[in-house]
């Protein structure tokens, strides 16, 4: 694993935005794997500002995000849909009809999940798929606890995810209970997978993740079997390791 240390959030952003970039810039017609969530956001915002300058070209990238809500539209603003277009897709010119996401209003959950991953082989594999991590090591909705071997997958939301989400919603009872995600098995699969940690609050959790046993109890920790994993992390979220 490449150990990046950024000096904070925006420095973090411009070095994990310059991996996607390289990746455009050598595969015109490469898979992203993209993330939702407030780690990318600056990556994304880095990656409209060189697009505008006519550094990137998006219009052979094709993406497939990592998880969706169940039973949320599309123009719902709290969809993942919704998030990447607000955040990134209607901002380059990227073809809309080549990024994917799980579709959360699909009626049958066990089809979709085998839809997805059968697109993602179609496309023959993620060439570079970016991560964030939650507090208690996540990734994608892969909470502690969940087996390493799945592909997507639905999952129940914690208790805890849906009373941390509801600020969000008109209710608790808004908070969808249900989401897609990529499975680990999928995430393991990507040719390069690129993590950004931001935040002191997430350094014991780096330090547990990256150098720490591999266990599903910390969902992040099986990157370091990855043989081209590329972590991206500031200063608060390397305080706890010795670099
Ligand atoms: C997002 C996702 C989540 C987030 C994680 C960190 O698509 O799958 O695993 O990456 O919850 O979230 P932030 O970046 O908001 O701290």
């Amino acid at each position: 694993m490449r150990i990046y240390k950024a000096k904070d959030y925006a420095d973090m952003s411009r070095k994990a935005a310059n991996v996607l970039s390289a990746q455009i810039i050598m595969k015109p017609d490469c898979v992203l794997g993209l993330a939702t969530g407030s780690s990318p956001i600056g990556i994304y915002d880095q990656l409209i500002e060189w697009y505008k300058k006519g550094d990137l070209d998006f219009s052979e990238v094709t993406t497939v995000n990592l998880d969706e809500y169940k039973g949320l539209t599309k123009e719902n603003d709290q969809s993942y849909y919704y998030f990447m277009h607000d955040h990134l897709f209607s901002h380059v010119n990227i073809d809309v009809n080549k990024t994917y996401l799980p579709d959360g209003m699909a009626e049958n959950a066990d089809a979709e999940c085998e839809r997805y991953d059968k697109l993602i082989q179609s496309l023959g594999g993620v060439d570079l798929q970016l991560l964030g991590m939650g507090h208690n090591g996540h990734i994608g909705f892969n909470e502690p606890g969940e087996a390493f071997d799945k592909g997507t997958h639905c999952v129940a939301l914690q208790p805890s995810t849906i009373e941390a989400n509801k600020r969000f919603f008109a209710s608790a009872d808004d908070v969808p209970k249900f989401a897609y995600t990529m499975g680990i098995k999928t995430i393991m699969q990507a040719k390069k997978i690129l993590i950004v940690v931001s935040g002191a609050d997430k350094a014991e959790t780096v330090k547990k993740a990256f150098f720490g046993p591999i266990t599903p109890e910390v969902p992040a920790s099986i990157l370091q079997l990855h043989n081209n994993v590329v972590l991206v992390a500031d200063e608060a979220a390397l305080s706890k390791v010795d670099l």
